[in-house]
């Protein structure tokens, strides 16, 4: 793999104060690998309170902010806001934002080019719906690139939509593929510095049990976990699977 190892827990919209508690408390028991960076995205409401209760050897990561600066825009969460709460990354272009909520490119690019201007590390995603695959197509050219002004505080999880929540993991070949087309594409469109040090992690039904095989890939930097995550213990295992 390419740097060190980095697993994202993407709560998503779950949780409640009480269930938070009780994660919060599982994973601040468990023992992680020291080599590991480990970030966690609770739900804005509950950003606070794992901030003031979780280990300060797990980052805290949004998922989402808004495009600039704060202000009149109702409903919205600003990255000046984030980092006030001690939030260190963000997750932007999530398949469910872009496909549920019709976030589009352009407008993922202009939020990633803002949270890293102001010092958020981005997990950036992609990944191809099933269809796409089909068609022989796996993933969008990173259309972001131009408005990133540096790359050294990304993430790229690569999360076929098709794997997300289904249970159906990506292979690890069929993962590895992907990656390695990620780096070329960032070889060829940015530079071969950015190709040989951004970490490219898998995302989509990663779990306990095949975490292990999926990290032995040369291209998988780690993982971005939804499901998996809102267990301590598992995620913990998640995290451990570094090799
Ligand atoms: O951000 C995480 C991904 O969407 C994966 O979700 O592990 O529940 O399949 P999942």
């Amino acid at each position: 793999g390419t740097g060190k190892f980095f697993v994202g827990g993407n709560w998503k919209c779950n949780g409640t104060k009480d269930s938070i508690t009780k994660l919060v408390s599982d994973l601040n028991s468990s023992k992680l690998e020291p080599d590991v960076d480990v970030v966690v995205a609770p739900p804005f409401v509950y950003l606070d309170l794992v901030k003031n209760s979780l280990t300060d050897r797990i980052e805290l990561s949004s998922q989402n902010s808004w495009v600039g600066k704060g202000g009149a825009f109702t409903g919205e969460i600003s990255v000046e806001q984030l980092k006030d709460i001690g939030a260190k990354w963000v997750i932007l272009g999530h398949s469910e934002r872009r496909h549920i909520i019709g976030e589009e490119n352009e407008f993922i690019g202009k939020k990633a080019a803002y949270a890293l201007s102001e010092g958020l590390g981005v997990i950036a995603c992609i990944g191809e719906l099933l269809e796409e695959r089909e068609a022989g197509k796996t993933f969008d050219p990173l259309s972001f690139a131009d408005a990133v002004p540096s790359w050294d505080n990304i993430v790229i999880a690569y999360e076929p939509v098709w794997a997300i929540g289904t249970g159906k993991v990506a292979t690890p070949q069929q993962a590895q593929e992907v990656h390695v087309a990620v780096r070329d594409w960032l070889k060829n469109n940015v530079s071969a510095e950015v190709a040989s040090k951004t970490r490219i992690i898998y995302g989509g039904s990663v779990n306990g049990g095949n975490s292990t095989e999926l990290a032995k890939q040369e291209d998988i930097d780690g993982f971005l976990v939804g499901g998996a995550s809102l267990k301590g213990p598992e995620f913990a295992t998640i995290v451990n699977s570094v090799t």
